[in-house]
């Protein structure tokens, strides 16, 4: 990011609510489950599979985290009943990972197991660095009671993850692999983007290696390359991998990848506490967080819309 593009993302928390509302309406499917019933069908109409997301991070109160989960089983009973080519992604902080390990395992138990009983599957999404460890551990409790139809995430920028796929291995875990998204400090992260790049490849070649499945969560075209010419040296098919992105980004990459025969499976978040998810989106993105400030720039200096066309 530029200091420029700094500045933009820093302001953006005075932009108004419907501004941010119709720049972000492409990243969250909307405020309620019906809303992410209807991206999903649409995405599954066009050859992508979904993964629905509730936004809810922030919550203090272990009622909280039990309505997330109940949020959750509403999402597979939907999925289900609507006949959906759709698993779910749960942030464990959502379901109160820093309020309770044991409330936190229980919540994400009984998820799996309703899973299991619906054919489906739980991602566990990886957060800031400070939960690695229970994240961790939460995956191998529940693979320890039994429980395969869950999977994890790995980060690339975190200098452990190498270490952290061979002690896995016993596992063979089914894996997301990503950049990674949070602020993490040099002493535990890469921080040049060609590190991260490198990252990721060397521990998806070796997630390749030992059989792991894949999400390879990425849109950047350098990582989608080296990652497609990967899954060809390890002579994986389309049953062993999937490339991941998120709702609104790449959708015409998206288009390509699965055309080519890749299966994609597309991250779907909904929810009420779609304003602070748009902000984070928007924040990383200096390209949105720009388009934003023009936005608003437009609005101020041509509320009528009579320069459009002219830019
Ligand atoms: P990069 O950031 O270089 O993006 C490549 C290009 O894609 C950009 O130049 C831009 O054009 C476009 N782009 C990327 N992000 C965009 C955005 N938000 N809006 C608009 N355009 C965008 N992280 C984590 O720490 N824990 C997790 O559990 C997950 N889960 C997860 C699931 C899925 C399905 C995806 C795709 C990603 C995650 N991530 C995540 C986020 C991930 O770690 C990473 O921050 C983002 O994917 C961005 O990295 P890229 O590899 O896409 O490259």
């Amino acid at each position: 990011m530029t200091l420029f593009d700094r500045a933009i993302a820093r302001t953006l928390p005075a932009v108004p609510r419907p501004i941010v509302r119709r720049i972000s309406a492409r990243y969250i499917a909307g405020p309620e489950l019906a809303d992410a019933c209807r991206a999903v069908r649409q995405l599954n109409e066009s050859g992508r599979r979904a993964t629905v997301a509730v936004l809810g991070e922030e919550i203090e109160t272990a009622g909280e985290a039990e309505e997330i989960a109940r949020l959750y089983h509403d999402v597979l009973e939907a999925a289900e009943r609507e006949e959906l080519d759709a698993n779910v992604s749960v942030k464990p902080s959502a379901l109160g990972l820093l309020l309770d390990f044991g409330l936190c395992r229980a919540l994400l138990r009984e998820l799996v197991e309703d899973a299991a009983g619906r054919s489906s599957f739980v991602r566990i999404d990886m957060e800031d660095a400070t939960t690695t460890d229970d994240t961790f551990r939460l995956y191998r409790e529940l693979r320890d009671m039994g429980l395969d139809n869950v999977g994890l995430v790995l980060q690339a920028y975190l200098r452990r993850t190498l270490a952290d796929v061979d002690a896995l291995a016993d596992l063979r875990p089914n894996v997301r692999l990503c950049k990674g998204i949070y602020v993490e400090p040099a002493r535990i992260a890469f921080q040049e983007p060609d590190e991260v790049r490198s990252g990721f490849l060397d521990a998806l070649d070796r997630l390749l290696a030992l059989g792991s499945y894949v999400g390879i969560a990425t849109h950047d075209e350098r990582l989608i390359g080296e990652s497609l010419r990967l899954l060809g040296k390890h002579g994986r098919g389309p049953d062993e991998y999937e490339f991941q992105m998120l709702l609104g980004v790449r959708p015409e990459r998206a288009g390509e990848l699965v055309a080519d025969g890749n299966p994609l499976r597309v991250y779907v978040p909904f929810g009420r506490q779609w304003y602070e998810y748009s902000l984070r989106r928007l924040q990383e993105n200096p390209a949105v967080a720009g388009h934003v400030a023009s936005d608003v720039a437009r609005r101020v200096l041509d509320p009528f819309g009579l320069l459009r066309g002219r830019r």
